[in-house]
């Protein structure tokens, strides 16, 4: 055994030696290019690129090609590949009766598993994993068409009809038209917004091997196709553990309610008190030990907007601040390492921009879609295996069924 809970090496008879990891908290499943974390330290690299850097002078589209090809476009590499992903933004007429099916305040993130799925019965055309060119079409498709997908889900549930892409618009800006524009009034995109959501897809794009990655590359393993793959990443990222937790953010300030110091204190014991369930939402990380660095950007980005929009005294903003100062000053925080993550201000962003709550995982889903795709197909081009981890087994030895 290394140490408390990390990892128990166990002897189990005639299959010789096994690890037991629960969480994976020591294991790495694979040997990936794409993305490096160092926890300890708060870096982020993608291809080598620090997060930062990337987040100031780069764009969600130029991050796509990066992270799906491994290098910085050339001027004219990254014009051929914005076109072919504006080429790709829409969907198939027949999939507005998927959405048909559903009711209306289905949960966005419900749609989109079903929906994302469903594309392999209109994209099989492309669906020869083994052949490089097909899976490039297949990547680009997803990340073309997943805003197109994620604004169809929001214009059902509010009744509105659908939006067709307008190619003239960039990536995050062809976004925010699909989500609020109608066809009663001419909508002008804001370019704070459209910029603040450009990063907060860069700032979500990937992040090596977390529980919906892995599942993409689980389900990936079995050779299984790649719009199925990024469902299975989809369904997994839902959880508030993980994508759901910028919904999770907004819930708690909600219940928080107000910034006076006393208040603030309440909340952080009950985080504290190992018999409330209650954590604070957008604190802690599983590799991060230091501040996330994604957060940084998060918080600048999150000034920025509602500085802009002359929210600066927004109380949710207020209260998560005073949280975030209380809280990284107190012992059990200290302790356990535990920082602000990357949703504790990306929720306050979107709901600044006039995002939907229940629309916040989706956008994750949206944004974190080229590094699933991006990770599948490192794992397909190489040589693989199936997944199929094993189990320590704590049930009955071989006992006879009972005589009747
Ligand atoms: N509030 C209070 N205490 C916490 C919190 C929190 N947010 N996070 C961890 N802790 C405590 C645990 O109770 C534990 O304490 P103990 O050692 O006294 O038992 C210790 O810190 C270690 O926590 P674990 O749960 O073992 O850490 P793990 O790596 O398994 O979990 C996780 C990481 C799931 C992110 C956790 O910190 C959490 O639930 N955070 C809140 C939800 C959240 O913000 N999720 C988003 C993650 S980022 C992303 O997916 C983009």
């Amino acid at each position: 055994t290394v140490g408390p809970d990390v990892i128990d090496v166990r002897g189990l008879t005639s299959e010789g030696l096994f690890t037991y990891d629960p969480g994976f908290v020591a294991t790495a499943s694979c040997e990936s290019g794409i993305t490096y974390i160092d926890g300890a330290a708060g870096v982020l690299l993608h291809r080598g690129y620090p997060i930062d850097q990337l987040a100031e002078n780069s764009n969600y589209v130029e991050l796509c090609y990066l992270l799906l090809f491994g290098e910085l476009p050339s001027k004219a590499q990254y014009d051929d590949f914005a076109a072919t992903v504006r080429n790709h933004t829409m969907v198939h007429e027949q999939i507005v009766n998927f959405y048909k099916g559903f009711r209306r305040d289905a949960h966005p993130m419900a749609i989109l598993c079903g929906v994302v799925g469903g594309l392999a019965a209109f994209y099989h055309d492309n669906l020869d994993i083994t052949k490089e060119e097909e899976r490039r079409v297949s990547a680009i498709r997803l990340v073309a068409k997943m805003p197109t997908l994620a604004a169809m889900c929001h214009k059902y549930n509010i009744g509105q009809p659908f939006n067709y892409p307008r190619n003239d618009l960039n990536y995050s800006e062809n976004f925010l038209y699909m989500m609020f524009g109608n066809p009663c009034e001419t909508y002008e995109v804001n370019p704070v917004f459209a910029k603040a959501m450009d990063r907060v897809f860069m700032l979500h794009a990937d992040h090596e091997q977390n529980a919906s990655t892995s599942t993409v590359r689980m389900a990936g393993s079995t050779g299984a196709n790649p719009f199925a793959c990024i469902s299975a990443g989809i369904a997994a990222l839902w959880g508030p553990a993980h994508g759901g937790a910028n919904e999770a953010v907004l819930a708690m300030l909600d219940e928080i309610g107000d910034d006076s110091e006393e208040n603030i204190q309440r909340y952080i014991d009950k985080a504290k008190d190992k018999d409330d369930p209650f954590r604070l939402m957008g604190f802690g990380h599983r590799v991060y030990r230091n501040f996330d660095p994604r957060a940084k950007v998060m918080k600048e980005t999150c000034d920025e907007v509602l500085g802009e929009l002359g929210l600066a005294d927004d109380p949710q903003l207020k209260i998560a601040k005073r949280l975030e100062q209380i809280a990284l000053e107190d012992e059990y925080f200290i302790e356990r390492k535990l920082y602000p993550n990357v949703d504790f201000y990306s929720g306050i962003i979107l709901k600044a921009i006039g995002i939907p709550t229940n629309m916040f995982t989706v956008i994750f889903a949206m944004a974190r879609t080229i590094g699933w795709i991006s990770h599948w197909n490192e794992m397909i081009s190489g040589s693989f295996r199936i997944s199929r981890p094993r189990q320590l087994y704590t049930g009955h030895t071989q006992r006879d069924y009972p005589a009747k």
